[in-house]
């Protein structure tokens, strides 16, 4: 029997974000999240995470192996990676809120019951998986936000966005209604599959000053 298959532009998370929730309450709702075919392959919605008070908010791409095993972002190697960037760049992690511009880890196995290896997440999945984002944003009010790689930028800054032409730099823009400052960078994973581990690391620590400096 045929089966119907909703076109892939039809992906929303819009009907499961529910309105007037504080965080708690969008994160128990992200939970149950059907919006898009990702959650199908995931082990759970991994939400943001972190001071809900915060000054800086950090958007990854989506979680990697262990933030799906573990529930949290930046749980893994880019993640502690990350931490120790922030801390060096005057920025306390503790003090950040953190999330992804996808809430579920999407990725291939080179074969059945194989490691499972990160696969990007496409342009309609990102826009599908907005509304959360936006959700995040209205609530915590970062007065800056940190975008980490294409991704996150694309998903923020729209599909024209190129981290090389704007990294380091304070952009302002207007992101679902509201005005908002932010720096972007280059993906902490990117750092460590970089040739040259070292010189990536200084020009990420080198982004996130601009980041502290702006918050002075
Ligand atoms: N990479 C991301 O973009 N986010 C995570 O949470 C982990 C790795």
């Amino acid at each position: 029997m045929a089966t119907t298959k909703a076109p892939e532009d039809a992906y929303t998370a819009a009907p499961f974000v529910p309105e007037h929730a504080d965080l708690a309450a969008l994160r128990e709702a992200a939970a149950g999240c059907r919006g898009c075919p990702l959650h199908r392959d995931a082990t759970r919605t991994v939400f943001g995470a972190g001071d809900t008070d915060a000054r800086v908010m950090l958007v990854g791409e989506q979680p990697g192996d262990q933030e799906d095993r573990r529930g949290r972002p930046f749980v893994g190697p880019a993640g502690k990676l990350l931490d120790r960037a922030l801390a060096e760049a005057g920025i306390d992690p503790g003090g950040t809120y953190v999330t992804n511009a996808v809430k579920h880890f999407k990725f291939t196995r080179s074969a059945p019951g194989k490691r499972r290896i990160h696969k990007a997440p496409s342009l309609r999945e990102t826009v599908a998986c907005g509304p959360w984002l936006a959700a995040e944003l209205r609530l915590v009010e970062p007065e800056l936000i940190v975008v980490l790689g294409a991704t996150a930028g694309k998903a923020l800054l729209g599909s024209s966005f190129r981290v090389t032409e704007v990294r380091g730099t304070v952009l302002e823009e207007e992101i679902h209604g509201r005005q908002e400052r932010l720096v972007p960078t280059v993906h902490p994973s990117s750092v460590l599959r970089a040739d040259d581990r070292e010189a990536a690391y200084r020009g990420l620590v080198s982004d996130l000053k601009v980041a502290a400096r702006a918050l002075m």
